[in-house]
């Protein structure tokens, strides 16, 4: 995926201004930075849920170029995943109709086998999101995502309203999806620790701009950027300790 130039506006305030970056198949980049910074609206501008001007590219095809039926289409390439699932899941759907959602129509095999790739019971599928755990919610909604078959997948804050326990469970299972199914990745998150389990690469947002983009390691070990550096120094753990095993086990304190 390759954004370029892109610019959101609310307005008579520009929130993103005028960013670009390129994340090549099959990897993860780590969007961070601080409350208001315009990490989802990037996100939603990429998806088409607020209108944004510049370019985005899926492989070859060029989502502020095509007629909008194609557009449409190029669309479902791109899924996303939200931080707060009781919002994003309709209450009045059952777990199936929540996944079926992502699929060109109804279809119970395809639906006990998403629910069975993110590791829920099959048997929840007439249940109403209401019913489920916010970590079983999350995987209702990794499973509609996936439902479409997407090149690229989004995740804001997919973790944020989860206890510790469960968002590792849920990283775990986002980490062994992205791998197993190559999918490219924009992974959007508070947390510095979790940035740099899942991502490759990490790009940092300051008032709706990048302001610095590299390999995680690199950025971390030597931030060029004087936000980048205060971001850090206020995580005393980062550079101090290791907060995450390398294998994939998360560590638990990695919050
Ligand atoms: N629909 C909207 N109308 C007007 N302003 C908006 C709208 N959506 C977002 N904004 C503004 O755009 C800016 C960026 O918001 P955004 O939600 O993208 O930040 P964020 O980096 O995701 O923050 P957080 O870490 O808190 O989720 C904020 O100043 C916000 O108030
Ligand atoms: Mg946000």
């Amino acid at each position: 995926m390759s954004v370029e130039n892109l610019e959101v506006r609310f307005g008579s305030s520009t929130v993103v201004k005028g960013i670009s970056f390129d994340v090549p198949p099959g990897a993860v980049l780590g969007l961070v930075g601080e409350s208001g910074s315009g990490k989802s609206t990037t996100a939603r501008a990429i998806v088409g849920l607020t209108p944004s001007r510049g370019a985005i590219r899926i492989g070859e095809l060029d989502l502020s170029a095509v007629s909008a039926g194609a557009r449409r289409r190029g669309r479902r390439r791109v899924q996303m995943v939200f931080q707060d699932s009781r919002s994003s899941l309709d209450p009045r759907f059952t777990v199936a109709q929540c996944v079926a959602e992502g699929l060109p129509r109804f279809d119970r095999g395809r639906v006990t086998e998403l629910l069975k790739l993110v590791s829920l019971d099959p048997g929840l599928q007439n249940s109403r999101p209401g019913q489920l755990s916010g970590g079983q919610r999350q995987r209702v909604a990794i499973a509609r995502a996936l439902a479409a078959e997407p090149d690229v997948l989004i995740a804001d804050e997919v973790t944020a309203s989860l206890d510790v326990s469960v968002q590792a469970v849920v990283l775990n299972l986002l980490r062994r999806l992205q791998r197993e199914l190559g999918l490219t990745m924009l992974f959007i998150s508070h947390n510095m620790a979790v940035v740099r389990y899942m991502a490759d690469e990490l790009a940092v947002m300051y008032g709706g701009r990048i302001v610095e983009h590299g390999p995680v390691q690199d950025v971390i070990d030597r931030p060029e950027d004087p936000y980048t550096r205060s971001l850090l120094a206020a995580i005393p753990e980062i550079g101090q300790r290791r907060l995450l095993a390398d294998d994939d086990e998360l560590a638990l304190e990695a919050r």
